[in-house]
């Protein structure tokens, strides 16, 4: 697939609205969480370094989910679904095979897709409809993508550790995702 190939008849981001409640996890001032901080500032920093000078969107996008699969502890599962028409297709990723097709509004990935905002799972096995790809999972992360207005796709992680993603998490993927769209400017047809 090549940026082309992005459905430009897409959804368009709405004003931006209250994370869910079940979703919102509190952010504490504890070390852990300024450890978590330090980790998202130097992805960025290793982000604008694997994408300096690149302009290819789908090596960019592989060399962003190995990023975070190395770099983001207890994750067993990171990579991209694109949109493509009314359902989301697997992009790069690093983990075990995934489930290639992702119907809007299914899924933590399609709901993420369909509200446009990020979703935060402490148990998927709570999760009503959630698609199972690799039975070791037990929380998620899904933050959706915008080239300006439209919607490009979702970034999905993966962990088997049940409340693995907090609130932290989410503004430091939401952040990696804008420096990362922000390269890859103009992207899709
Ligand atoms: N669990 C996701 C499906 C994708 S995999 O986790 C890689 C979902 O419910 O949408």
């Amino acid at each position: 697939m090549s940026p082309q190939t992005l459905n430009k008849k897409s959804l368009k981001k709405p004003a931006k609205k209250t994370a869910k409640k079940p979703t919102k996890r509190p952010a504490v001032a504890t070390s852990e969480n300024n450890t978590k901080q330090k980790l998202y500032a130097s992805l960025v920093v290793q982000l604008l370094s694997l994408l300096k000078g690149e302009h290819d969107f789908i090596a960019n996008a592989a060399n962003f989910s190995a990023l975070l699969f190395n770099s983001l502890p207890n994750v067993n599962w990171a990579g991209f679904y694109f949109l493509q028409g009314e359902e989301l297709v697997l992009g790069p990723f690093q983990g075990n095979p995934a489930c290639v097709r992702i119907p809007m509004g299914k899924g933590v990935c399609g709901v993420a897709a369909q509200q446009c905002e990020t979703i935060i799972v402490p148990n998927v096995h709570e999760f009503p409809g959630h698609i199972a790809c690799d039975v070791a999972s037990n929380s998620e992360i899904v933050v959706p993508l915008f080239d300006g207005e439209r919607l490009l796709g979702v970034l999905d992680l993966d962990s088997p550790t049940i409340g693995r993603f907090d609130d932290q998490d989410a503004e430091g993927l939401n952040e990696l995702v804008t420096v990362f769209v922000a390269h890859e400017e103009g992207i899709g047809p």
